[in-house]
């Protein structure tokens, strides 16, 4: 059972790892979800779930995040237009924006009648990003184990000015991705997608590549194989990644990052 979680994961290179418990097998067992009922979640789950987010580890406690939960149907089609028209957007019942928010520091140093000069800093805007990612990741483990299905949607991020507006978001606070978040369509749940084998991913002591071609040619076959099963033709890695980030263009309008988050109240110095 272990090792046949290990092997979706790793294909033939399976490590050589410790007995799992629950939650690694949870973990392990992730997959993105992007076909979704309309069953809405029940009372009180959403909460549940940002309590799990708000639990995260977070840089001196300084909390530089938050999330606006959207369930209006008009709000979740505006932001699928937003974001590149992923159609789970509208389909699924809640929408959850992750916000990197420095603004909620900007106003306790106005309340203080205090410039808070380090808020300006790349530094902070990383601080907030960090924070809201583990916030995420927290409440994507929560959804797994509570049977819900999530994919991330890093759309958001493609035209932030607007979904700002549409989120009615402060200066100091940007979307940096989305959530779409519901109950499985069980027969399209999605499986669990490849990773690249842990010999290039996990260093010991120090950084080394060796062997780093072979491992990856492998993990291209083990790809291409998992894609062909889910219907997606022979896809790759190497390729895919060579396309994902071989121009400013292929980062379908976000190369223009540091100008909008400026835009957005976030100096960067
Ligand atoms: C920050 C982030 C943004 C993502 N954005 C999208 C997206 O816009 N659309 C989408 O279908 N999947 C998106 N994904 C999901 C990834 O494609 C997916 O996690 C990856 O292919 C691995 O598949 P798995 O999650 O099923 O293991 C995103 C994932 C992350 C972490």
């Amino acid at each position: 059972m272990d090792q046949d979680l290990l092997r979706a994961r790793y294909g033939d290179d399976i490590p050589e790892a410790a007995a799992l418990n629950d939650v690694l097998r949870l973990l392990i067992n992730h997959r993105s979800c992007r076909h979704f009922t309309d069953e809405p979640l029940p009372p009180g789950l959403i909460e549940a779930l940002i309590a799990a987010a708000q639990s995260a580890a977070t840089s001196s406690n300084t909390q530089t995040f938050s999330v606006v939960v959207v369930e209006d149907a008009a709000r979740r089609a505006r932001l699928a237009e937003l974001s590149n028209r992923q159609a789970f957007i509208a389909q699924a019942p809640v929408f959850l924006c992750w916000v990197a928010d420095s603004s909620r520091l900007y106003r306790m140093g106005e309340r203080h009648q205090q410039k808070l000069e380090g808020l300006d800093y790349l530094e902070s805007f990383i601080v907030a990003a960090v924070d809201a990612a583990l916030a995420a990741q927290n409440c994507v483990i929560a959804a797994e184990s509570m049977g819900l299905g999530t994919v991330y949607v890093g759309g958001l991020r493609s035209k932030p000015e607007d979904v700002a507006r549409e989120l009615a978001l402060p200066q100091g606070a940007v979307a940096l991705f989305g959530m779409s978040m519901g109950w499985p369509e069980p027969a399209r749940a999605g499986a669990i997608k490849p990773r690249l084998p842990q010999q290039v991913v996990l260093h010991r002591e120090q950084y080394g590549v060796a062997g780093e071609a072979e491992a990856v040619a492998r993990y291209d076959q083990a790809l291409a194989a998992f894609s062909e099963s889910q219907g997606m033709g022979p896809q790759a890695w190497t390729p895919r990644m060579l396309s994902r980030v071989g121009t400013p263009q292929a980062l379908s309008g976000r190369h223009r990052m540091v100008e909008m988050l400026r835009n957005l109240g976030f100096p960067l110095k």
